[in-house]
C-alpha cells in the first residue's frame, strides 16, 4: 500500500495525464473525483467558469481509497485552474475532507502563461495542514518537464526519501 494518495478532477484530460505521470513516478494510489455534472461543450465550459467564480460546490460522487484519508502521509490534489480558482470539484473535496488530511500538495493545470499561484492559498483555506509542495503546469509549455520534476523532488524531500541540496 502506498503512503501517497493522488486525487484529481479533469474536464478535458490534461490534469488526468499529469496526475497519472506523478502517481506513476511516486508509486502512489490514483483516484479520480467527479461531481457527476456534464461539463462537456460550451455549456459545460460556462457552467464550470460560473461555478468557480461563485465558489459553488456540489457534493462529489463517492470515491474509494485503499485506506481512510487521514492514514495517508500525503494527499496530492490535482485540478485545472478555472477563472483564477481551483475547479469546483477540487473545492468540494477540500470543503468536505480538507480537515482529514495529514499533509497536502497541489498540482494545478492551467491554459495561460499566468501561473495562478494564488490558488494554492485559496485551497489552503480548507486544509489546516496547509501544503508541503505545489506546482502549476501547462502541458504544452517548454518548462513542463522541469517543473514537474521539481515538484516530485519537493515531494520526495517532504516524505524524507531524498535529502535537500545545500
Ligand atoms: C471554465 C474554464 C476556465 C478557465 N480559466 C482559466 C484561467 O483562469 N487561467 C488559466 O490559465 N486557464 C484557465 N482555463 C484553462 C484550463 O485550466 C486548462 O485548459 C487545463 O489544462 C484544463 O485541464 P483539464 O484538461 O484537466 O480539464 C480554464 C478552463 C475552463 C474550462
Amino acid at each position: 500500500m502506498s503512503d501517497i494518495l493522488c486525487m484529481y478532477y479533469s474536464r478535458t484530460g490534461n490534469t488526468k495525464q499529469t496526475m497519472e505521470e506523478i502517481a506513476s513516478a511516486l508509486d502512489a494510489e490514483l483516484v479520480e473525483l467527479t461531481d457527476g455534472v456534464d461539463r462537456s461543450g460550451w455549456s459545460g465550459w460556462m457552467r464550470s467558469g460560473l461555478d468557480a467564480m461563485r465558489r459553488t460546490t456540489l457534493r462529489n460522487k463517492p470515491f474509494q481509497t485503499e485506506r481512510p484519508l487521514k492514514d495517508y502521509r500525503l494527499v496530492i490534489l490535482g485540478t485545472p485552474v478555472w477563472a483564477g480558482r481551483c475547479s469546483s470539484i477540487a473545492r468540494g473535496f477540500l470543503k468536505e475532507h480538507g480537515k482529514e488530511l495529514h499533509s497536502a500538495a497541489y498540482v494545478l493545470l492551467r491554459g495561460s502563461e499566468d501561473k495562478n499561484e494564488e490558488v494554492y492559498e485559496q485551497m489552503d483555506r480548507y486544509t489546516p495542514c496547509g501544503h508541503c509542495a505545489a506546482v502549476s503546469l501547462r502541458r504544452d509549455s517548454v518548462g513542463y518537464a522541469f517543473w514537474q520534476e521539481e515538484f516530485l523532488r519537493q515531494v520526495r524531500i517532504s516524505m524524507g526519501w531524498q535529502e535537500e541540496q545545500k
